[in-house]
């Protein structure tokens, strides 16, 4: 069984993309927030088969029912557990999470379930404290910061406390979790917490942040970027901040300290038909039109490799166009060497598909 965690608004669209991509799945909700992907295949071939899932913030693969009937308990049989599964003096990540219905419900006991392992740890088995302590907390909301991406060494083991005595396990083992970019998150929860910028002109910075979060990649200095549909302009701020150039193009100018901005020249004119003159290190799009536009112009960039890296919103009127994201998770592996497709957390009725065009084949197409 693999479990898929998603925002409660979001978990209907998620049994629909499952269904949509797998043959006649088993699918179970747990709460308004967990799907149960009850399958025989491995966690590989599951993936493989299904392709990303937009609306899956993260998954947890071949989990189990574990109990947690006290703290000290579930803190020596996970112990146990991982004694015989995890390689020893290999790097692992630990999240211990709540899912119990109401936000934040649950926290301070994963926190004792997690002091409690580390001190079962630092009695029983030494070396696996040690792979544990050896990799960076996922917890960084500025892109500049750590990039927290697995690793080909590092297994992940996620505890999720679905009630105060019940939770799933799941287990994966190096190097799955750094093959499996899209669908595992480095983040707990597939949760990513962005800093609020009030100097931006508007919060759509959140998702361009999220993004560059998500890839373990930012916008850097003496980069060249094309921001598309870029007014009123969080977008092309962000990596003028960074002293990256920016090739801002909108039908409206932007914010008037940007326009003055030695680092940005603005095009007023269509996003849809501006190309530049030679290929750029990152294409930025948050513009508003249908999403069969925008999904046509990400593929035209990516296979013109007009850009090296990309991050594109998809936009969407009603629930009915989700679909169309399938065109992506389809054509995308033939033109880019990574890429992920997801409703972020900072997304309303959007999802950004962002990623890596390198020199292709496709490393985490299933
Ligand atoms: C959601 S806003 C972009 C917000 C921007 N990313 C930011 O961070 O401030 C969408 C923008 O797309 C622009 N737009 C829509 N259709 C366009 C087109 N065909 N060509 C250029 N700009 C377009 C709109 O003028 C609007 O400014």
């Amino acid at each position: 069984m693999h479990l898929a965690l998603s925002s409660p608004e979001t978990l209907p669209f998620l049994r629909e993309e499952l269904a949509r991509a797998l043959p006649s799945p088993m699918l179970e909700s747990h709460g308004d927030s967990v799907l149960m992907l009850k399958t025989p295949g491995s966690w590989m071939e599951t993936r493989a088969a299904m392709g990303p899932a937009a609306f899956a913030r993260q998954w947890l693969p071949q989990a189990r029912a574990f109990p947690v009937p006290s703290i000290r308990v579930a803190a020596e049989s996970l112990v146990t557990e991982l004694i015989g599964t995890l390689p020893d003096g290999g790097a692992w990540r630990l999240h211990i999470e709540p899912r119990l219905g109401v936000a934040e419900a649950g926290r301070h006991r994963c926190e004792l379930i997690r002091e409690a392992v580390v001190e079962q740890l630092r009695k029983r088995r030494r070396s696996l404290l040690k792979g544990l302590e050896a990799v960076p907390k996922s917890t960084a909301s500025d892109p500049s910061g750590a990039c927290p991406l697995f690793e080909a060494r590092e297994s992940l083991v996620q505890l999720l406390l679905v009630t105060p005595e019940m939770a799933f396990l799941s287990v994966l083992v190096a190097p799955e979790p750094a093959r499996s970019l899209g669908w595992i998150s480095p983040f707990a929860s597939g949760e990513v917490p962005v800093s609020v910028d009030k100097a931006a002109p508007s919060r759509a910075f959140a998702k361009l942040a999220e993004s560059e979060l998500r890839m373990g990649r930012a916008i850097r200095a003496g980069e060249t970027c094309v921001d598309l549909g870029a007014s009123p302009g969080s977008w092309t701020y962000q990596p003028v901040q960074r002293g990256a150039r920016v090739i801002a193009v909108d039908r409206s100018p932007l914010r008037e300290d940007l326009m003055r901005n030695p680092r940005v020249t603005f095009h007023q004119g269509d996003a849809f038909r501006f190309v530049p003159e030679t290929p750029v290190d990152w294409l930025l799009c948050d513009v508003i039109a249908a999403p069969e536009r925008s999904i046509g112009l990400v593929l035209e960039w990516v296979r013109e490799r007009r850009c090296r890296h990309f991050v594109v919103t998809i936009k969407f009127k009603g629930h009915a166009d989700y679909a169309q994201l399938d065109v992506l998770k389809r054509e995308m592996p033939r033109h880019v060497a990574s890429f992920q497709l997801m409703h972020l957390c900072a997304n309303k009725n959007e999802a950004c598909v962002f990623g890596t065009v390198g020199d292709g084949p496709c490393k985490n197409a299933g």
